[in-house]
């Protein structure tokens, strides 16, 4: 955080309002920015890049046009909409706000941060852009794009994830928003904009930017120094084997009881431990007579662990779960990514 208050956060805006106006993207959910429309683009922006967020939406919208289609969906159509975009926290609580809606606001979205901040899955964030984007109040929303702008204009090397510089930031930015409902809701999309478009992470294209005037890093040419970001933790290792169990009906599919994914469907799969083998597994689902087609292995990256998965292609007259179809397993069984690869064995 500045110690001496010294930079001017209130020279940000016009400059930047007038880039974004001739520069910003069309994007799918900038047009008629509803509350609704607004706060399903933010939850599947978190943690997913815009290009990869577009088709999604535009599905998800197609869809659940309301906030009432969203709460009354049922789990697996639900979850085959978000299948890919990871993270499926994110649309349980998606549809767990929109039924507190019903209940708590008849289905109207709140107007301020706080009320919206009291629903499933929305923090400051979320609820900042809500608030600025769909309701034109001068409310910040704090994202990655926001710390890497104004940590290089400030030259401010306080670590992003202390969350007092969040709290800073929300406080010094909303303190700068413009007068009318247009320009707030502008304001917030110019600075993920810029974020996005110049101030990128590798690369910033200063000589493009509209803020290289007041713009620390620009001057002293360290913008690769910020934002500091926290340093990484190593990511814990498991070894995965995952069964592509053929029967005479398909494929074996079952619900996976416990650990991450959790409630989420998998081909049968196990963490390996202690010398345990595929077919020490497959013996533990009481599976001895089973024929072994092939074997792949992958990774697959997750917050904070890492698989490393064995595939292996099994085929069997009498399985151990439930079997579906492929066309089914494809079309109308949602399955996390870790899992959807193992379908490339088939190939
Ligand atoms: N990143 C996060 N929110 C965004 C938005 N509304 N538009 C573009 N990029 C974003």
């Amino acid at each position: 955080m500045q110690k001496d208050g010294k930079f001017q956060f209130q020279r940000i805006p016009a400059p930047l309002l007038a880039w974004y106006r001739t520069h910003k993207r069309s994007l799918p959910w900038r047009e008629d920015p509803t509350p609704y429309r607004v706060w399903v683009s933010e939850v599947m922006l978190q943690q997913t890049r815009v290009e990869a967020v577009k088709e999604y939406y535009l599905r998800f919208m197609d869809a659940l046009p309301t906030v009432e289609e969203l709460a009354a969906c049922e789990e697996e159509k639900l979850l085959k909409l978000w299948e890919g975009l990871g993270y499926y926290s994110r649309v349980r609580n998606l549809q767990k706000a929109a039924r507190e809606l019903l209940v708590r606001f008849d289905g109207e979205f709140p107007q301020t941060k706080a009320e919206l901040e009291s629903l499933s899955g929305i923090g400051s964030y979320t609820a900042g852009a809500i608030a600025s984007i769909a309701f034109g109040l001068p409310v910040a929303a704090v994202d990655g794009n926001v710390f890497r702008v104004i940590s290089r204009l400030s030259e401010d090397d306080t670590v992003i994830s202390d969350p007092k510089y969040r709290k800073y930031l929300e406080r010094e930015l909303s303190a700068v928003y413009p007068e009318t409902k247009r320009d707030c809701a502008d304001f917030t999309q110019s600075l993920f904009e810029l974020g996005a478009l110049i101030c990128k992470p590798q690369n910033p294209d200063c000589k493009n930017c509209p803020l290289t005037g007041i713009c620390g890093a620009y001057k002293n040419g360290t913008q690769t120094c910020f934002p500091v970001l926290p340093q990484k933790k190593e990511k814990r290792r498991e070894e995965v084997y995952a069964f592509l169990i053929e029967t005479p009906e398909g494929f074996c599919i079952r619900r996976r009881e416990n650990g991450v994914l959790k409630g989420m469907n998998e081909f049968p799969s196990h963490v390996a431990e202690n010398g345990e083998t595929p077919e020490s597994v497959l013996n533990g689902w009481g599976m001895y007579a089973f024929n072994e087609v092939k074997r792949k292995k992958y990774t697959h990256i997750f917050t904070h662990i890492r698989w490393d998965i064995t595939c292996v292609w099994v085929q069997t007259d009498v399985a151990p779960f439930d079997s579906y179809a492929l066309d089914e397993i494809e079309e109308g069984i949602s399955l996390p990514t870790a899992f959807k690869q193992c379908l490339s064995i088939l190939q």
